[in-house]
């Protein structure tokens, strides 16, 4: 297990968030290392390496798990090298941070979970990192406190800047709505029973064929209504916002970000870029959080369950986007081991 110099950890993926992960656990996290990285493209993998002592650079992810020197893995490669990674990784009975997707379908996430159970003990923790962000963290403590009554809808807006080229309808629910679905499930606490995609007029300034932006309707299990604004280009930033409307009040979360300065006669603050400095404060607790129960021996965080609801509700949403409609989420019955 994890030597004096921290846990050593393997980042599968070394693109925009592993590249990103790999300077967090580098500079950011405590009690952590980077001992391997793993890309296909190989000089990524090698220029990334060198920057750091005793990190060894590999192109096939199997390769880094079977090298003797990794006590965890960090899989932040694109959403169908998932399985692979993750079925390695539990051959070795590594525990894993997965970026989320866990996988990009039910029939994958269906076969991960067995894998786990066959294991016998959870290894995996999927990257919804929306569970460690500040705000959404005082939200969930209200909601659960009671005070305000039962949450009766959710809403939520998650605006880019623009998507990077090739993203298309089904990645706007998957890889974009896959984090408001997980934390619809987080702070209501319940399933996603029925899903139904609206598509509005769209804007001139995505890609032709992309249907951008898109309105989606989830129903909970307890008859909660919950509307996702996904806007894949508003042109300005990159802006996700939430608001729950309960019995005895409602609660914001998102709108500012501070500082709001006053200069010429108008006010105004800063939208950022990008996920990477909205949530990256929540990334940080994200990976502290998840080396921290990896050194005490333990697995918190959103689980391979979690990974296989969110997959299910994206799928009735890309259902509901091809054909129209409302489509009943088909959830498999929970195993006791994820209770
Ligand atoms: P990216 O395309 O920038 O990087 C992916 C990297 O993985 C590339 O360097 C590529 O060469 C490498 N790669 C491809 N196949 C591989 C394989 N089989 N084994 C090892 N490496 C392989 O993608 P990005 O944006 O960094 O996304 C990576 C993951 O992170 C995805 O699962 C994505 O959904 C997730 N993500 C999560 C976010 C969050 O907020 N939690 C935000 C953005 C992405």
């Amino acid at each position: 297990m994890a030597s004096q110099r921290g846990l050593g950890v393997a980042v599968i993926g070394t693109g925009k968030m592993g590249a990103d992960h790999v300077r967090r656990l580098h500079e950011v996290i405590s009690g952590a290392r980077v001992a391997a990285v793993a890309d296909t493209e190989p000089e990524r993998a090698k220029s990334l390496a060198a920057t750091i002592d005793g990190c060894t650079a590999y192109t096939e992810p199997a390769a880094a798990m079977a090298s003797g020197e990794v006590d965890a893995v960090l899989i932040a490669s694109p959403g169908p090298a998932h399985e692979a990674a993750l079925v390695d990784a539990l051959g070795h009975d590594l525990p894993v941070l997965c970026e989320k997707p866990m996988t990009p379908d039910t029939a994958s996430s269906l076969r991960i979970l067995e894998a786990e159970q066959r294991l016998g003990h959870r290894r995996i923790q999927v990257g919804f990192m929306r569970r460690y962000d500040a705000e959404y963290v005082k939200l969930k403590e209200l909601l659960d406190s009671g005070e305000l009554g039962a949450a009766l809808m959710l809403h939520q807006r998650h605006r880019n800047l623009a998507m990077p080229p090739g993203f298309t309808d089904e990645m706007l629910i998957t890889s974009s709505v896959s984090h408001e679905v997980d934390a619809t499930r987080w702070l209501l606490g319940q399933e996603i029973a029925a899903v139904t995609v609206h598509k509005p007029k769209a804007t001139s300034l995505a890609p032709a064929g992309l249907n951008d932006p898109q309105f989606i309707l989830l129903e909970t299990a307890s008859g909660a209504l919950v509307d996702v604004e996904i806007f894949g280009h508003c042109g300005y930033g990159y802006q996700v916002q939430a608001e729950a409307v309960c019995e005895r009040g409602t609660v914001r979360i998102g709108d500012e970000q501070g500082p709001r300065v006053s200069a010429d006669g108008r006010w105004g603050g800063h939208v950022p870029p990008d996920y990477v400095e909205r949530f990256e404060d929540a990334y940080d607790r994200e990976v502290q959080a998840w080396v921290d129960a990896t050194r005490r021996g333990e697995i918190t965080g959103p689980s391979a369950w979690d990974g296989y609801a969110a997959a299910a509700v994206c799928e009735a949403g890309v259902a509901s986007q091809r054909e129209g409609g409302r489509v009943g989420v088909e959830l498999a019955e929970r195993p006791g081991f994820y209770a």
